[in-house]
């Protein structure tokens, strides 16, 4: 096994660099520095193959030019042009990370890895894409194609599921990156799409590393990288509580970004709360418990989460009308959350009692 120091010299880097300017495919996104359409490329990207993307990047634009016109755009326009990509939450997050940009940051991208990684939809990878390619800013970008160019080049056995393995190569990387950081990005992800491929034998003839490459010389390329076997889901336990007096009902918020973003749901803590503990609990969010009844356990899967749940019932006298600024909790008419409210179906087995 090589380290990545050892491959990535100032020599190493320089062949990678002149491979990518003599080879690179002339891509609509590469004709550009600007952040904005950066950013929309790196998002399409994900998950969907550049061919595919080409039209809805050219639609998405002509449609949608600045930050600001994407932060008002009406949501069933937003739905239409991205229908037929798939992986619709991509393009919600986009616009609210559109609509924080526009309130937060004056309608231009921050240039920082770390407020990058603030905005919605935008995790290491692409943060690191953006910050380097758009301003020229030192961070490695590693997504599931660099990690297996990585792991060929080392030699490395290590499982690329681990993000440890990851965050060790990340800061290797990191380490070795130079002044022109949006060519070297964009070259390491040149390699694993055009040479350092997936499925079949990689063109080791035209890769500016192949007397470098570890899986080259000692012909592993078919073996690298490994990948453990996908995951079981990871399983959250979950204390549900309806709350609620004669005709209300307590909801809460939940966050813009990631599982269920900004749905309204019941009222939930993490882990299985004693019964005995549930008092103080209610008290700290502004509610004074009269009664409190265990109901059913019930389960709810999600493509990568399972929650496992158990659920009080709690008659309570409120302190509060309306919205509860501490608790972020709404205490809601139960005819108007019938009408009004979509309640996530993870929670049928208590939403049938009200
Ligand atoms: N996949 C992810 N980012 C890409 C980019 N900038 N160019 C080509 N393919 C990509």
């Amino acid at each position: 096994m090589k380290e990545i120091r050892e491959l990535f010299t100032e020599q190493g880097v320089s062949q990678l660099l002149n491979w990518y300017r003599a080879n690179r495919r002339a891509l609509p996104w590469r004709q550009t520095r600007d952040p904005y359409h950066i950013w929309l490329s790196e998002i399409m990207l994900q998950q969907t193959r550049v061919e595919a993307v080409k039209p809805y990047y050219a639609r998405f634009l002509e449609a949608c030019p600045t930050i600001e016109a994407l932060a008002q755009l009406p949501a069933e326009r937003l739905m239409k042009l991205w229908e037929g990509l798939g992986y619709y939450s991509r393009a919600r997050n986009l616009q609210k990370a559109a609509q924080t940009v526009v309130a937060q940051y004056g309608g231009q991208l921050p240039a920082s890895y770390e407020e990058l990684l603030g905005l919605c939809g935008i995790g290491e990878y692409t943060a690191g894409a953006i910050a380097s390619i758009a301003f020229g800013i030192r961070v490695p970008a590693i997504d599931g194609n660099v990690l297996r160019v990585l792991a060929r080049l080392q030699g490395s056995f290590e499982d690329i599921t681990q993000p440890a393995v990851k965050k060790a190569w990340r800061e290797a990387l990191g380490a070795v990156i130079p002044e022109a950081a949006g060519d070297f990005t964009q070259a390491m992800i040149e390699l694993g799409a055009t040479v350092c491929g997936p499925n079949g034998e990689p063109k080791c003839a035209a890769c500016p590393f192949t007397s470098a490459c570890v899986a080259a010389k000692e012909h592993l390329t078919d073996a690298l990288p490994v990948r453990a076997a996908k995951k079981a889901r990871r399983v959250e336990q979950k204390t549900v509580l309806l709350i609620r007096d004669g005709d209300r009902t307590a909801l809460h918020k939940r966050p813009d970004c990631g599982l269920l973003a900004g749905l309204f749901e019941l009222p939930n803590v993490e882990g299985h709360l004693d019964a005995d503990a549930l008092p103080a609990y209610l008290r700290s969010i502004g509610f004074e418990p009269l009664r409190i009844e265990r109901l059913e356990d019930s389960k709810h899967i999600f493509s990568h989460i399972e929650w496992h749940m158990i659920a009080y019932d709690v008659r309570i006298t409120a302190e509060f009308d309306g919205f509860h600024g501490g608790s972020g909790m709404y205490l809601v008419r139960n005819e108007d959350l019938h009408a009004n409210y979509a309640i996530p179906s993870a929670f049928a087995a208590y939403k049938r009692y009200l």
